[in-house]
């Protein structure tokens, strides 16, 4: 069937069964490759992409469950000639290894740093629990998502 999703403040109509997961449509169709598919399972985070400003897991989100929703993706933020703060400071922090993880991370941080400008060391910890990241950045990450706060509200 024909969906219409509201992806990165565009209109964009794919043809999917009304269950394929977000995470499919938007590689698969939009192109959009920034969410990873980790496990499938909601269990890694690496396919977080935001849905009304809060972060979802898009591997187990239906398509069809999005249609009234404004999806928001990696994409959106920042481009390598101006990118995000939040991109700036991951790389500032060398805050990835093999960088599967990381889209997902900057996506959850983005939810947290719009509802809570300048987050303590242990609600960021919190905000990022179900970002798992393999190669051990976690400390690096956290260093980033201050990094970014400081420069986004000083
Ligand atoms: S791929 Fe979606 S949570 Fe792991
Ligand atoms: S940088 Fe490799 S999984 Fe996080």
């Amino acid at each position: 069937m024909a969906i219409t999703l509201t992806v990165n403040g565009q209109r964009r109509t794919v043809a999917a069964a009304p269950d394929t997961p977000l995470l499919y449509v938007l590689r698969n169709d939009l192109e959009l490759n920034a969410a990873k598919f980790g496990c499938g399972m909601a269990q890694c985070g690496a396919c977080t992409v935001l849905a009304d400003g809060q972060p979802v897991r898009s591997c187990v989100m239906p398509v069809s469950a999005m249609a009234k929703t404004k999806i928001t993706t990696l994409e959106a933020l920042g481009s390598a000639s101006n990118p995000h703060p939040l991109q700036k400071a991951f790389i500032e922090e060398q805050a990835a290894q093999c960088g599967y993880c990381i889209a997902g991370m900057i996506m959850s941080a983005k939810a947290l740093l719009d509802r809570n400008p300048r987050p303590s060391e242990a609600e960021i910890r919190e905000a990022l629990a179900g970002n798992l990241c393999r190669c051990g950045t976690h400390n690096r990450i956290v260093r980033a998502i201050q990094r970014a706060a400081k420069e986004m509200s000083p």
